[in-house]
């Protein structure tokens, strides 16, 4: 058997990263969520991915959620302006408000009201939850 020269390594194939990357991970949550229990909540994400002034979105049942965090307090609203239906998550938090980013109208995360026009119309609130450090929102329950 020959032996290589001292010093010298084999030769490798280049890496070649292949021509399609794999798709990202959506951060949204399929709409094929686990059944949800009476009283339990569907199970949107992990508590801890939300870091605090941040949000996610989940779909459930054809309908988008903003989940929330504020410090260590978690909201759920629904992801469209009550002014024309624009969806909440192009926009921000601040502290407990959510900014539509069309026409500038806050909202409280914790009431839905809106905190200055042009929107004069609550956004829809739902309670959400966390249990074993998962957040579970309850689509049926207002916040
Ligand atoms: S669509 Fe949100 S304030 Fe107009």
């Amino acid at each position: 058997m020959a032996e290589r020269p001292p010093g010298r390594l084999a030769e490798r194939p280049s890496e070649e990263l292949p021509e399609q990357l794999p798709e990202q991970i959506p951060e949204q949550i399929p709409d094929s969520l686990p059944e949800q229990s009476p009283g339990q909540g569907i199970d949107v994400g992990a508590a801890a991915s939300i870091a605090p002034g941040k949000f996610l979105t989940a779909k459930v049942d054809g309908l988008s959620y903003i989940i929330a965090r504020v410090e260590d307090r978690y909201y759920a609203v629904e992801d469209k302006c009550s002014h024309e239906d624009y969806p909440l998550s192009y926009g921000c938090i601040k502290g407990p408000y959510i900014k539509c980013s069309l026409h500038g109208s806050w909202f409280s995360l914790e009431t839905g009201a809106p905190q200055e026009a042009p929107a004069d119309e609550p956004i829809a609130t739902f309670r959400v939850e966390v249990r074993d450090g998962r957040l579970l929102l309850d689509p049926a329950g207002a916040g």
